[in-house]
């Protein structure tokens, strides 16, 4: 089962920054989600509109020029890193899954990773585009329908996994609170991959790699690991 940092490793390092995307990296995780907001024509790393949470900044994102926002502390005196800043940082480490929180201009997203990516010889294919705004997920794959995508869900739905075929996603990743046996087998059916977030309980882990998901994401991708081979080894 593959394991993504989730956040990064946001159980060790402050979520978003730079550090928690090293510290996966070291843990050696299969790959890092992390979450994107639109500054303007930048893209940051931040889970929320509003600063306060992660930051020791007050007010929406959109009320701070993108240079005052450098210039606040992330956590562990990190600052919120720019997309480029993560795709440099992340390199050919692992994969990468960008998920889109708020994001207004796709074509400049999709511009942005392409850019980078060809700059740092990253492969497209180790790009996976997720979000909750499954019309920004329609939009990829308008634009570029190569793009790989996972459509996520925090519900189980009527039709279990039928939204994201629709979307030709590559994966289904929906809330660990709501997925059982059927959400699994339906993903299955319809030719999708399961992905499970935010998975830290070793008896989860267990219960979900039994199941057949594909991936989990994890805030500490190394303890996730350590679970699911003492679990093999029982
Ligand atoms: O991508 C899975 C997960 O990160 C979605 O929820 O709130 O942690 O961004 P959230
Ligand atoms: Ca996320």
């Amino acid at each position: 089962m593959f394991i993504y940092a989730h956040r990064g490793a946001s159980a060790l390092a402050p979520e978003n920054t730079l550090l928690a995307l090293k510290t996966a990296i070291a843990q050696q995780a299969d790959g890092i989600e992390f979450d994107v907001f639109q500054h303007q024509n930048e893209f940051i790393l931040i889970h929320d509109r509003w600063l306060h949470r992660t930051t020791n900044g007050i007010g929406s994102i959109d009320s701070l020029l993108l240079e005052q926002i450098r210039k606040l502390d992330a956590g562990e005196g990190e600052t919120v890193p720019t997309l480029l800043e993560a795709l440099q940082c992340i390199g050919l480490s692992c994969q990468i899954n960008i998920e889109l929180k708020g994001v207004r201009d796709v074509p400049l997203l999709l511009k942005y990773v392409h850019d980078a990516c060809d700059s740092l010889s990253i492969p497209s294919s180790n790009i996976l585009y997720s979000s909750f705004d499954h019309h920004l997920l329609k939009t990829i794959k308008t634009i570029a329908p190569s793009a790989r995508i996972g459509a996520l869900t925090a519900n189980k739905p009527i039709d279990y996994a039928g939204f994201a075929e629709v979307l030709d996603a590559e994966f289904v990743n929906a809330d660990v609170t709501f997925v059982d046996k059927n959400f699994v087998y339906d993903a299955k059916r319809r030719g999708l991959k399961m992905g499970v977030y935010t998975v830290d309980q070793p008896e989860d882990l267990v219960r979900l790699k039994e199941w057949g998901v594909d991936a989990v994401f994890c805030n500490n991708p190394l303890n996730a690991r350590l679970a699911l081979a003492d679990s093999a080894s029982d």
